[in-house]
């Protein structure tokens, strides 16, 4: 409040957000605080508060904060008054604080997964102590809910359902950053997607690190199916999406609660990792390669027209040339929509990182050059299928580029382009998909 009669004006912050979905939802709740607390939105950097919520799930994500506070340090030398605050998943890890505390002395406040809902209190702790102030919690077993949240897109928004992971695939930072899995009681996730349609959303991502396991540990356990067919009821809400999915606890339900459902877009993302039984084994997925087309299978005979996308880990250690055309050959017998290709990255504190049999990275680099060459020749043809259909599409904003197009999705995600105006956007329209670009579609509306 000081400041701003200082200054004669409302204080700015700015948030960055790296990695998820989940990361996304949690900066919504967190420029929400702001935002009560009489914060207002600015462009870029040039802000009085700069927010980067963090990620760690590989070793790239961690450079990008690292180089990007590097350019905040020159800003602030200019603007001593500017406030730097992180937080997210980066912060959890204790050898990143470290390093915090003895190089990045410029950095004001910072916090982790487990109290983002702290922010006010930490900011008031920051200017009132003029100390930096850093509070990181190792665990936790709550979930605050009621935050405020500022929506990126008034017409669709991300819904937690669950927070942690139990699952400690062997190559993954996030149990130990996220903590263990927690879901939220359905009456409150209901009651917040209500609240959400009300406010004009019709479209809601579930999320959660491993939704098919959601509600196992509740007082009064509930399936992920069953809260599916809860949600599906809600007067308002157009599409359901959710993630992300295991293989290994992808029930029968399930599948039957998205084959009859009206909303459950048809678009399920399924994690593969390794095409490899051996590989998959070492990673502790707890599924191997006959088991994940099995599932494919059955999914598709009881949902044809589903949209399959998936996350895929190249040069995990160990990882033999045959090992990798196990993984080509998966690919090719899913076909899949869509694959997010990952280069395996070590994180220290997680099995992997002390496995022996590191792969040479000319060796890994190969091989994910030839995946993706496969993973976007099968998504270009899967998507060129989709050719000369009507399909209904969100529209989510004006074409950046080109003003007299407007941007949208299928069920199924893929991106069209076509002529539309501004009133569109928020709207579900039909869509008649005119030209393939391999992953993207040109369109025109039919009204
Ligand atoms: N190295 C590379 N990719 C990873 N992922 C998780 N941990 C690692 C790692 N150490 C990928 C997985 C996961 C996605 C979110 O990130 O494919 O599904
Ligand atoms: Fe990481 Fe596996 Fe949990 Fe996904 S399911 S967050 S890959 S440990």
């Amino acid at each position: 409040m000081k400041k701003e009669r200082e200054t004669g004006r409302r204080l700015t912050f700015f948030i960055q957000t790296f990695g998820c979905q989940m990361n996304a939802r949690d900066s919504e709740k967190l420029a929400g605080i702001l935002t009560r607390i009489g914060f207002e939105p600015a462009e870029d950097e040039a802000a009085d508060l700069v927010l980067y919520n963090t990620c760690t799930v590989r070793d790239n994500a961690n450079q990008r904060v690292y180089g990007r506070l590097g350019h905040l340090n020159s800003l602030k030398k200019k603007n001593p008054d500017m406030l730097i605050a992180l937080c997210g998943c980066m912060m959890q890890e204790e050898s990143v604080i470290e390093k915090i505390r003895q190089s990045y002395r410029f950095v004001d406040i910072v916090f982790g997964t487990h109290n983002i809902f702290k922010l006010a209190e930490l900011l008031y702790e920051k200017l009132t102590r003029r100390d930096r102030v850093i509070d990181i919690w190792q665990e936790t077993d709550r979930i605050v809910e009621e935050l405020p949240a500022e929506r990126k897109y008034p017409f669709k928004s991300g819904v937690n359902i669950m927070f942690g992971c139990n699952n400690f695939c062997s190559y993954c930072i996030v149990p130990y950053v996220r903590g263990r899995e927690r879901s939220r009681k359905p009456e409150d996730i209901l009651l917040e997607i209500k609240r959400l349609a009300k406010d004009g959303v019709v479209e809601i991502m579930l999320l959660g690190q491993n939704v098919n396991s959601y509600g196992k540990n509740l007082k009064e356990p509930i399936t992920f199916a069953e809260l599916l067919r809860k949600i599906e009821e809600i007067e308002g809400i157009e599409r359901i999406r959710f993630m992300t999915s295991h293989p290994k606890d992808l029930s029968g339900d399930l599948i039957e609660a998205i084959r009859d459902s009206k909303k459950i877009c048809r678009h399920l993302h399924l994690p593969l990792q390794s095409g490899s039984s051996r590989i998959l084994k070492e990673m502790n997925r707890h599924y191997d390669k006959g088991q994940y087309l099995g599932l494919v299978k059955k999914i598709r005979e009881a949902v044809p027209d589903i949209a399959l996308t998936t996350d895929i880990i190249v040069g995990f250690p160990g990882e033999t040339e045959e090992d990798f055309l196990e993984t080509m050959d998966v690919v090719e017998q899913v076909g899949y929509e869509s694959a997010f290709t990952f280069i395996y990255s070590k994180r220290t504190g997680t099995p992997a990182a002390k496995m022996e049999c590191q792969v040479p990275q000319e060796v890994v680099k190969n091989r994910f050059d030839r995946l993706l060459e496969k993973v976007q020749a099968i998504a270009a043809k899967r998507a060129g299928a989709y050719t000369g259909r009507v399909e209904p599409v969100l529209v989510e904003e004006v074409n950046a580029q080109d003003e007299a197009l407007v941007t949208g999705r299928l069920g199924s995600n893929f991106v069209v382009h076509f002529p539309g105006s501004r009133e569109m956007v928020g709207k579900i329209v039909n869509v008649e998909l005119k030209e393939c670009k391999g992953f993207y579609f040109y369109g025109e509306a039919i009204t």
